[in-house]
C-alpha cells in the first residue's frame, strides 16, 4: 500500500501497563492527525479489542492532556494471544485454545484500518506476528519496564521504573542504617536484571542479584557477615525477581495457562532473606516492590522517549515501512524487522560496563568475583 493511501490507523497497547503508554498514544495520534490528517482509532484492551470488535474513534481532545498520565487510556491485556486464544475452560480447568487471527483481521478490515500501531513488549510483538504474516501493516513500538526487548537499547517505561525503585531503595537505606539490618528488596524484570542492576547502582545498594549472574549463597553470607561485623553494620540487597542460585531455578509465583507467557516470577527476595537470616546473625526484612514499578507518571526522560518513538512510528509508516519495530540503537532512532525481534529477550551481558563499574566500587553480585574479566559490553542503559 502506498503511504499516500494510509488514511485510517488503529492504536493498540498490549502486555503489562507501564509509565509512558499514554505519552506514546498521544505522540502517535497527534502526529497522524496534525501532520497527515489521518483518522485515528483506539483498540481497547490490546488484542482483546480486535477479537471482540471493540474499536473506537479517537478525537484530538481524547489524546490531549494525557502526556503525564500513568496506565493507558485504551486499556491493556497480557493474557490474550490471538494465535492461541483461550475460548473455553474444561471442567478440570484446562484451557481450550483456538487461533482467532482471522477474527482480528476481520475487525481491522471492517474498520478499514490501513495500519495498526502496536505498542508492547516481546509478548505483544509475538501476538502481532501473525497479523504481519497475513499482510496487515503493523508498526511496533517497544514498551516494557523490563527493558528486555531484543533489537532496541531501551524501551519506554523502564527509566520511570528505575527511578521508582531507586527512591524505594533510598528509603530502605534509612531503616537499614538506623536498625542495623539487612534490607532485601525484590524488583520486577522477568528474566532480565536491568531494573535491579540500574536501580541497585543508582541507590548504592551493597548487593545486586540478577538472573544473568546466578548467585552463590555462601558468597552472599560471607559478604553480609563482613558488612555486619567489620563494616557499616547494615546492608541493602536488591534482588531481581528472576534471580536464581547457581544450582537452582527461578522462583515461580504462579502459572497462568491462558497467558502467552504463562510464568509469573516472584518470591526469590524472601528466599534470599530467609537464607541470610538462618546463616548469619543479621536481622533481615524483605520488601517486594511488584506492580508499584509499573504505576504513576512517567519521568521526563520517558515522556521524551515516548514522544520520539510515537513520532518515528508514524514517520516510518509514511515512508512506506511495514512490519517494522521502532528502536533506539546508539542513541539513534531507527527500525528493525518486527518478526526478528518478536519473542526474543535482551538480557544483561555479565560483562556489561555498569557491572564492571559496580564491582569496582565494591558492589557484590552474590558471586565470588570482585572484578569482571575480558572486554566490556558498552551498550547504553539510560
Ligand atoms: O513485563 C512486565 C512485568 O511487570 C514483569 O516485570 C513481571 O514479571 C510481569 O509483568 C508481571 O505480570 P502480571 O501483571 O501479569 O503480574
Amino acid at each position: 500500500m502506498s503511504p499516500d493511501s494510509i488514511k485510517r490507523i488503529g492504536i493498540l497497547t498490549g502486555g503489562g501497563d507501564c509509565p509512558g503508554l499514554n505519552a506514546v498514544i498521544r505522540a502517535v495520534a497527534k502526529t497522524a492527525m496534525l501532520q497527515f490528517r489521518m483518522e485515528v482509532f483506539g483498540i481497547e484492551d490490546g488484542f482483546q479489542g480486535l477479537i471482540e470488535n471493540r474499536v473506537r474513534p479517537l478525537s484530538f481532545r481524547d489524546v490531549s492532556g494525557i502526556l503525564t498520565r500513568g496506565g493507558t487510556i485504551l486499556g491493556s491485556n497480557n493474557r490474550c494471544n490471538p494465535r492461541k486464544y483461550c475460548t473455553a475452560l474444561l471442567p478440570d480447568g484446562t484451557p481450550v485454545f483456538s487461533d482467532v487471527t482471522p477474527t482480528c483481521i476481520k475487525t481491522i478490515r471492517d474498520h478499514q484500518l490501513d495500519a495498526i500501531i502496536v505498542i508492547g513488549g516481546d509478548g505483544t510483538m509475538c501476538c502481532a506476528a501473525p497479523l504481519v504474516e497475513a499482510g496487515i501493516n503493523v508498526i511496533g513500538i517497544p514498551k516494557t519496564i523490563d527493558n528486555d526487548l531484543f533489537g532496541t537499547e531501551i524501551t519506554f517505561g523502564f527509566l520511570t521504573a528505575v527511578a521508582t525503585a531507586t527512591e524505594a531503595l533510598d528509603r530502605l537505606h534509612s531503616t537499614a542504617d538506623s536498625h542495623h539490618r539487612v534490607m532485601v528488596c525484590e524488583v520486577m524484570g522477568r528474566n532480565a536484571g536491568w531494573i535491579a542492576l540500574t536501580a541497585g547502582v543508582a541507590s548504592g545498594s551493597d548487593m545486586i542479584l540478577i538472573p544473568e549472574i546466578p548467585f552463590d549463597e555462601d558468597a552472599i553470607n560471607q559478604n553480609i557477615r563482613q558488612r555486619m561485623e567489620g563494616g557499616p553494620g547494615f546492608a541493602i540487597v536488591v534482588v531481581a525477581e528472576g534471580a536464581r542460585p547457581a544450582h537452582g531455578a527461578p522462583v515461580v509465583a504462579r502459572i497462568d495457562p491462558t497467558s502467552p507467557d504463562p510464568i509469573r516470577l516472584g518470591g526469590i527476595g524472601q528466599r534470599v532473606a530467609d537464607a541470610i537470616a538462618s546463616r548469619t546473625n543479621a536481622e533481615v526484612r524483605t520488601t517486594v516492590l511488584g506492580h508499584v514499578l509499573r504505576g504513576g507518571m512517567p519521568i521526563a526522560a520517558d515522556r521524551i522517549l515516548a514522544t520520539n518513538f510515537g513520532y518515528h512510528a508514524i514517520s516510518i509508516l509514511m515512508e512506506g515501512a511495514s512490519g517494522r519495530l521502532v528502536v533506539r540503537e546508539n542513541n539513534v532512532f531507527s527500525d528493525v524487522d518486527l518478526l526478528v525481534s518478536a519473542g526474543r529477550q535482551r538480557l544483561v551481558p555479565p560483562n556489561h560496563s555498569l557491572i564492571i563499574a559496580a564491582r569496582a566500587v565494591g558492589t557484590s553480585f552474590g558471586d565470588r568475583l570482585s572484578h569482571t574479566r575480558g572486554a566490556a559490553d558498552t551498550s547504553s542503559v539510560v
